[in-house]
């Protein structure tokens, strides 16, 4: 053994097993602990998540709720009462009173306004009684019209003629302190409110007749036409 240690051209033998390094046991409170803080993190991270989730759903759940009472109440001033000459009718715009303000030019509603006399008014929704095209008002004829499908309404709103199956909405309105005040909150039509006339075309089942082609008179262009 000292002849083998002595040799100076034999490598030295290295015993691995005593020369590694022994590993070093981690502390097992620190491991848990960061484990808890990720934890409580990941929780904490989850909260904050569905807080802002749950709060654009329950606006939507309960705004309409939380809303319809204090809108209902909005009464818009349309102006003094000198500016509506009796026998006239005129557009006359005014803001929804339930817009935000980065709604723009979309808050601004128009409505017609007659002016019957004295304190007798009718103040009539934009929109057609059809499919909501604004009607616009002719004074020579004394009519509302509609471009879309020709729709027209007289001066009192009732319907005249066209597809429209009633007349014109009309806003609640009162007189305060010699302005007209009309109820905005709402559109006038019969979603916002319940109805009470029937819608002037009715299509009534009729008991099922057999008719003979003999039986039917022609028409006056009928008889034109044959004659
Ligand atoms: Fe007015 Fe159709 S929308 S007649």
């Amino acid at each position: 053994m000292e002849q083998d240690a002595m040799n100076p051209s034999e490598p030295p033998v290295i015993n691995h097993q005593e020369t590694a390094a022994e590993p070093v046991a981690k502390p097992k409170g620190a491991g848990d602990s960061r484990r808890i803080f990720l934890f409580k993190l990941s929780l904490a991270l989850n909260g904050v998540v569905g807080a802002v989730l749950a709060v654009p759903i329950l606006g939507y759940l309960l705004g309409p709720a939380l809303k319809k009472k204090s809108s209902e109440s909005f009464w818009i001033n349309l102006g003094p009462l000198a500016d509506f000459p009796e026998g006239e009718t005129r557009l006359v715009n005014f803001r929804n009173p339930i817009t935000t303000t980065w709604d723009g030019q979309t808050g601004d509603i128009p409505c017609w306004v007659r002016r019957i006399s004295g304190n007798d008014f009718q103040v009539f929704a934009i929109n057609c009684a059809h499919l909501g095209c604004p009607v616009r008002w002719f004074a020579q004829s004394k009519l509302f019209m509609c471009p879309c499908h020709g729709g027209a309404y007289y001066q009192d709103g009732s319907r005249a003629s066209g597809p429209p199956e009633r007349g014109l909405f009309e806003y609640d309105h009162r007189i305060t302190a010699g302005n007209l005040f009309i109820s905005a909150g709402k559109m006038p039509t019969l979603a916002a409110r319940n109805c009470s006339k029937p819608p002037l075309t009715q299509i009534q089942s009729l008991p099922s007749t057999t008719i003979a082609a003999n039986e039917i008179e022609p028409s006056e262009g009928l008889k034109l036409r044959n004659s």
